[in-house]
C-alpha cells in the first residue's frame, strides 16, 4: 500500500518514534511505501511532503519534536477542504492515511474517514486528557520535565523564603500538574476539574511557614479557573479550532497569594519546555508501540479508528468516542491531592 503519515497540532515528544515503528513495519513486514505530509493538514492542502524511507526514518525515533512538522489547520472550517484532501491523495496515489494527533486533529481525521478518505489516528498529547486511552506518549516526558523544575524552585524558594507557583501545561486536565506535583512535592496542587479555594491555598502556605518551613511550592495547571477571574489567557487570539491561547495564571495567582498572605511570592510558567527535547524511555517505547499498531490498522482497513493503550495491551476504538469527551482527573486524584496535603 501506499502511505501517508502526518502530525497535527501542539508537538509532543515521540512523534518521530511513532512515524519510526509505523514505517518499518510498514516497509519491512508489508511491503508499504511512505510519504510523511508536512505541517499537519495544512501539508495535504498544499500538497507539501517528503518521502519516508528506511533511511531517512534512521535514528528518529530517539529525537523529539516532529521530522514532519505540525500545525493546528482544520480542513473542516476551510472552504473545498476536504474536496482539496481528497483530490490530493488521490494525486499521490495514497491507499489510507495515519493521522498523529489530539482531538482537534482526530476530529478532522473523524470528518475524512466518514466523507470517505481511508484514515486511521493515533493520539497525541503531553496533556494526555484524551478519552479512552491510558496514558498518551509525551505525557511521561512532560512530567519529568516538570518534575524537574519543581525539584529546582523547592531550593530557590527556601533560600529566599518565597512562595513559587509553577505553572503547567493542562488545557482541560490537570494530568500534568497532579503527576509532577504529587512527585515533585508541592505543598498545593491546582488542577483544572476543581474549582480554586483561595483561602484554603492561603491556608496551606500559612502552615508551612507557622511549621518551620518557610517557603511554599504551588503547582497551578494553566488551565484553572482563577475566582471571579476565569481561565487566564496570554492573548486575544483563538487557534483554528477556537481555543484560547492559555498562559498566564501562575502570575495572576502570585499577586493573589502575595496580597492574601504578604509572603514573598514569585512566579514561573514552564510553557513550552514541557514539549521540547527528547523522549523518555517509557515515551520512546509507547510510542512505537503505537506506531506498529496504527500499520497494522491500515492493513485491517480499520477506518475511523484510533489506537489506545488499555492497560498493556495497544488495542483500538472509534475515533468518535475518543473524541467525544476530555480524560480528566476524578475524586481518586482528587484524594491523592489532599491526602498529601497539610491538615489545615
Ligand atoms: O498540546 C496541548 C498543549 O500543550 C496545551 O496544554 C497548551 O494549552 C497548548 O498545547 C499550547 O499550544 P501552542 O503550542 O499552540 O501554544
Amino acid at each position: 500500500m501506499r502511505v501517508a503519515l502526518l502530525t497535527g497540532g501542539g508537538d509532543c515528544p515521540g512523534l518521530n518514534a511513532v512515524i519510526y515503528a509505523a514505517v518499518k513495519k510498514g516497509i519491512n513486514h508489508y511491503g508499504d511505501e511512505f510519504i510523511g505530509f508536512l505541517n499537519g493538514w495544512r501539508g495535504v492542502l498544499d500538497n507539501a511532503f517528503i518521502s519516508l524511507t528506511l533511511d531517512s526514518i534512521d535514528g528518529i525515533q530517539l529525537r523529539g519534536g516532529t521530522i514532519l512538522h505540525s500545525s493546528r489547520t482544520n480542513v473542516k472550517k476551510i472552504p473545498g477542504g476536504i474536496e482539496k484532501v481528497q483530490e490530493v491523495l488521490k494525486i499521490n496515489k495514497i491507499d489510507a492515511l495515519i493521522a498523529l494527533g489530539g482531538d482537534d486533529t482526530q476530529s478532522v481525521t473523524l470528518f475524512l474517514s466518514e466523507n470517505g478518505v481511508p484514515s486511521v489516528g493515533v493520539p497525541k498529547t503531553i496533556d494526555n486528557d484524551i478519552n479512552g486511552t491510558d496514558t498518551t506518549f509525551g505525557f511521561d516526558t512532560a512530567v519529568m520535565i516538570a518534575t524537574e523544575a519543581i525539584d529546582r524552585i523547592h531550593t530557590t524558594a527556601d533560600s529566599h523564603n518565597r512562595v513559587i507557583v509553577v505553572e503547567v501545561m493542562g488545557r482541560d486536565a490537570g494530568w500534568i500538574a497532579y503527576a509532577s506535583g504529587v512527585a515533585g512535592g508541592a505543598h498545593v496542587i491546582l488542577v483544572p476539574e476543581k474549582d480554586i479555594d483561595i483561602d484554603h491555598v492561603c491556608a496551606l502556605l500559612k502552615y508551612n511557614y507557622d511549621h518551620g518551613k518557610h517557603y511554599g511550592v504551588v503547582v497551578v495547571a494553566e488551565g484553572c479557573h482563577l475566582p471571579e477571574v476565569g481561565q487566564v489567557t496570554g492573548s486575544e487570539q483563538v487557534d483554528a479550532f477556537g481555543h484560547a491561547r492559555l498562559s498566564g495564571i501562575g502570575e495572576a495567582l502570585a499577586e493573589l497569594i502575595e496580597k492574601k498572605t504578604g509572603f514573598e511570592t514569585r512566579s514561573v510558567n514552564l510553557g513550552h519546555t514541557q514539549r521540547g527535547g527528547v523522549p523518555t524511555a517509557y515515551d520512546r517505547t509507547l510510542a512505537q508501540r503505537y506506531g506498529l499498531h496504527a500499520i497494522d490498522m491500515v492493513h485491517e482497513k480499520k477506518w475511523g479508528r484510533i489506537a489506545v493503550l488499555r492497560g498493556l495491551d495497544i488495542c483500538d476504538i472509534p475515533i468518535k468516542e475518543a473524541i467525544a469527551t476530555n480524560r480528566r482527573l476524578d475524586k481518586r486524584f482528587f484524594d491523592v491531592i489532599a491526602d498529601l496535603e497539610a491538615k489545615v
